[in-house]
């Protein structure tokens, strides 16, 4: 049985000529999640408040889709989705359509917390956030510069699109999420994401969907997703893969197959992050780079841009 472990993901796609600078911010940004969750593990820290932590470290940092990073809408507005999951009791809580907050994955927690409820969307959410004492911000606030110019680029070619690099034909998906596996053995995992850039308003994606975006069970396993959302809920993609986990089957099996399943089904585009109940780790991706970190058995910190594991 392992101590502790950790895995996260900043998204996922065909990435190509990205720049030293930018490859480098992507693997500082991992390594500053996966130290600080190492602390808390190491002091026996829940996972659920650690996939929070890392969730939220990702959020505030403008490079990742998520949280401040968000992509643009068919608007010219935010909306952001996020979900956790408590994989020792099944508790789960998730948020849709957020606007104004900057850490949607701890409005989700507070969900999961403070109501009987799983998910809120929409204005709901926003009242709930604002009654609970998270702290408002204005939509433009989420408007970074690199984001602006992503959906100027895309309205005029009127497209939907996933990434700025797949404006040029480098599909990225942008999503983050963590998985972690404590010091007592239970797992629990969040995913956090602003969608796709010039989605329609409305538009959900498989992030704040619990067994498509994200699942966490003791008994199977933790997983977040990164991805084309559509082709993630149509297969239930975390469930599925969660699913495959038995005495012959771990985390990196589990993965393959998930992800064979995505690609042969519905020729889905992304990626997974998983840790088993027995704190195995393992990713997987259909697509060339998975934005990716972990703790290794020998408690090592592990970045990379292409799936591993
Ligand atoms: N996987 C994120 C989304 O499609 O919204």
């Amino acid at each position: 049985m392992k101590k502790y472990s950790l895995i996260i993901h900043g998204g996922a796609g065909n990435i190509t000529n990205l720049s030293d600078e930018k490859r480098q911010s992507y693997l500082d940004g991992l390594k500053e999640c996966l130290g600080e969750g190492q602390k808390m593990l190491s002091l026996g820290r829940k996972s659920l408040d650690v996939v929070e932590r890392c969730v939220n470290i990702m959020e505030d940092n403008k490079i990742f889709n998520a949280g401040r990073g968000s992509v643009i809408n068919a608007e010219g507005e935010i909306e952001m989705d996020a979900s956790i999951m408590d994989g020792s009791n099944l508790m789960s809580g998730s948020v849709i359509g957020l606007k104004h907050y900057k850490n949607p994955v701890s409005v989700a927690r507070a969900v999961m917390e403070r109501t009987e409820h799983v998910m809120l969307a929409g204005e709901g959410a926003e009242e709930f956030a604002n009654k609970s004492g998270f702290k408002y911000f204005k939509n433009n606030f989420f408007k970074t510069e690199a984001r602006i110019r992503q959906a100027e680029e895309a309205k005029k070619r009127k497209k939907t699109v996933l990434d700025i690099d797949d404006l040029n034909k480098n599909k990225k998906m942008g999503t983050v999420g963590a998985v972690a596996y404590d010091l007592k053995g239970d797992i629990a995992a969040a995913t956090s994401t602003g969608g796709i850039a010039n989605k329609l308003k409305g538009r959900v994606g498989d992030s704040p969907i619990i067994g498509a975006g994200i699942y966490a069970s003791n008994k199977l396993a933790g997983v977040s997703a990164t991805g084309f959302g559509e082709q993630f809920i149509r297969c239930v993609v975390s469930f599925y893969a969660a699913m495959q986990i038995s005495d012959i089957c771990q985390a990196p099996g589990a993965c393959r197959i998930a992800m064979d399943y995505l690609r042969e089904s519905v020729k889905g585009l992304g990626g997974i992050i998983m840790i088993d109940r027995l704190g195995n780790i393992g990713c997987g991706a259909t697509c060339k780079n998975l934005i990716h970190g972990y703790i290794g058995s020998s408690a090592e910190l592990f970045t990379s841009l292409t799936p591993s594991s």
